[in-house]
């Protein structure tokens, strides 16, 4: 271990610089305008790989934005680790409630503790590029246990579909005894988690039309039914007095935890006071019968991330709009499917909508739910890997976003994953001002190399 921390110890700034002026490039796969940016970052990784020592470095083109790939390939009788990460990002927005601008880091230190603050510092270019950094620290001690595999993409913020056929493409290439990622978070610092599942994504866009052109509310109103009040009626009854959604069948396929695992699980700390000082709420809410913490992680959970119609500029204006619109994401928990439940949400919101409105639903990516094992080779490495630069055995804890090639993985390569994420839930990813603890990035650093050396040393 010596060896690595010196060797981080001494390349540390340039660590830092490189993972800057990869943050610098705006990467958002969301949004067309990004494109060329988003290319950039994917050659960014590229030159990266090539510098680290990687062989057969490439991008992969695809119908989006390309997949980057490289390898090396010691020795057939070593076991392999396929490294997934990605080098897109969610959009900025709101710009306004940035600190500083997303695309120009900087690195702060309050407390005695230094963040790193940019769009992707912790989601997912900064935990990515601790697998890059590991990489090369492995290759200049010439101590590479595993053979690996590397495959970043660029579009698993807007739902990894083309590296969905590129996995189905090739199964020979990506072959692999596990992959590990670096795209989730632990429960503080001091207390080391590893993820051991995720939750799928159904996600649709609902449309409710009205008459067919705005009116005047006063010469209309109380005789046209309204769709944004009426969408709003609409959602408010997806979720009932207990929190449960109302849909039919929602919850059929869902697995129950057994009063022992629910026991296990809530050894995990949580601090429901702390939770709620933090968010300033004045209480959390959730499914009856439920903790919070089993409310963002074994329970099932639909949301709307958008809502829009009418007249929201300055000032008023008496309109009583056409059209009214929403996004909506429902988080799903094994065994939901998420094509299954886009349908029972799509049958279901047409037949509550009154005969007023004409409603249209639109899908839009999705992903399954995951659970990975906590018996494997793979998994008491990554413990044992943690356990040595924390100090702490690491707590199994699932987490509650969705990375959807995880199920691929496992459907179609039949590869399990190892889900050792370094990022903090207080990292913001996705909102405004994210960020990354520059402990969390050299802590990743120096736990990956030995994920290796036990993966290794367990395989023989
Ligand atoms: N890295 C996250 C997923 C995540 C974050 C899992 C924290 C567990 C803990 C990933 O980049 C992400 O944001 N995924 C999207 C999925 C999507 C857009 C299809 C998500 O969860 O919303
Ligand atoms: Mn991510
Ligand atoms: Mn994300």
């Amino acid at each position: 271990m010596g060896k690595i921390k010196e060797y981080i110890e001494a390349n540390k700034d340039r660590f830092l610089d490189e993972l800057v002026e990869l943050l610098k490039i705006p990467s958002v796969s969301a949004d067309p305008k990004y494109t060329e940016d988003v290319a950039r970052a994917a050659d960014y990784v590229r030159d990266s790989l090539i510098a680290a020592g990687a062989d057969n470095v490439e991008l992969c083109k695809t119908a989006g934005h390309p997949i980057v790939y490289g390898e090396k390939l010691t020795n057939t009788s070593l076991p392999t680790v396929l490294v997934y990460g990605h080098y897109d990002v969610q959009p900025p927005d709101p710009l306004e409630l940035w600190n500083s601008p997303p695309f120009e880091p900087v690195i702060t230190t309050e407390n005695g503790e230094s963040k790193i603050y940019a769009r992707g510092a912790c989601d997912d270019k900064g935990q990515m590029y601790m697998h890059i950094k590991a990489f090369e620290i492995m290759m200049d001690a010439g101590d590479l246990p595993c053979n690996i595999k590397f495959m970043i993409e660029g579009e698993e913020e807007v739902g990894s579909e083309n590296l969905g056929i590129f996995v189905a493409e090739n199964k020979e290439k990506l072959k692999s005894d596990v992959v590990l990622i670096s795209d989730t978070s632990m429960i503080a610092n001091d207390v080391p988690s590893i993820t051991v599942g995720l939750r799928g994504l159904s996600y649709v866009e609902v449309e409710v039309t009205g008459p067919n052109r705005d009116l005047h509310s006063g010469v209309y109103g109380g005789a046209v039914g309204n769709p944004v009040n009426i969408l709003c009626e609409m959602i408010a009854s997806l979720t009932d007095e207990n929190n449960k959604i109302t849909i039919p069948g929602f919850y059929d396929d869902v697995v129950e935890i057994s009063e022992e695992e629910r026991a296990k699980m809530a050894e995990a700390p949580f601090d429901l006071d702390e939770f709620n000082k933090d968010l300033e709420l004045g209480e959390a809410i959730g499914e009856k019968g439920y903790s919070t913490a089993e409310h963002t992680s074994i329970r099932p959970s639909l949301d709307v991330n958008g809502i829009w119609g009418g007249y929201t500029g300055e000032g008023a204006k008496t309109v009583l709009p056409s059209k009214a619109s929403a996004k909506i994401s429902m988080r799903l928990v094994p065994n939901q499917s998420a094509e299954k439940i886009t349908k029972l949400f799509a049958d279901h919101f047409k037949s509550i909508a009154p005969k007023a409105v004409k409603v249209k639903v639109t899908p839009h990516h999705g992903g399954e739910p995951v659970l990975t094992p906590t018996d494997s080779i793979a998994y008491k490495a990554a413990s044992m890997a943690m356990e040595a630069t924390f100090g702490k055995v690491p707590i199994p804890v699932r987490g509650g976003g969705s990375i959807p090639i995880v199920a691929l993985f496992e459907d179609v390569l039949n590869i399990k994953t190892v889900l050792m994420g370094f990022g903090l839930d207080s990292d913001d990813i996705h909102s405004p001002n994210e960020s990354y603890g520059v402990f969390n990035y050299f802590k990743g650093i120096e736990t990956i190399p030995l994920f290796f050396r036990y993966f290794g040393e367990l395989s023989k």
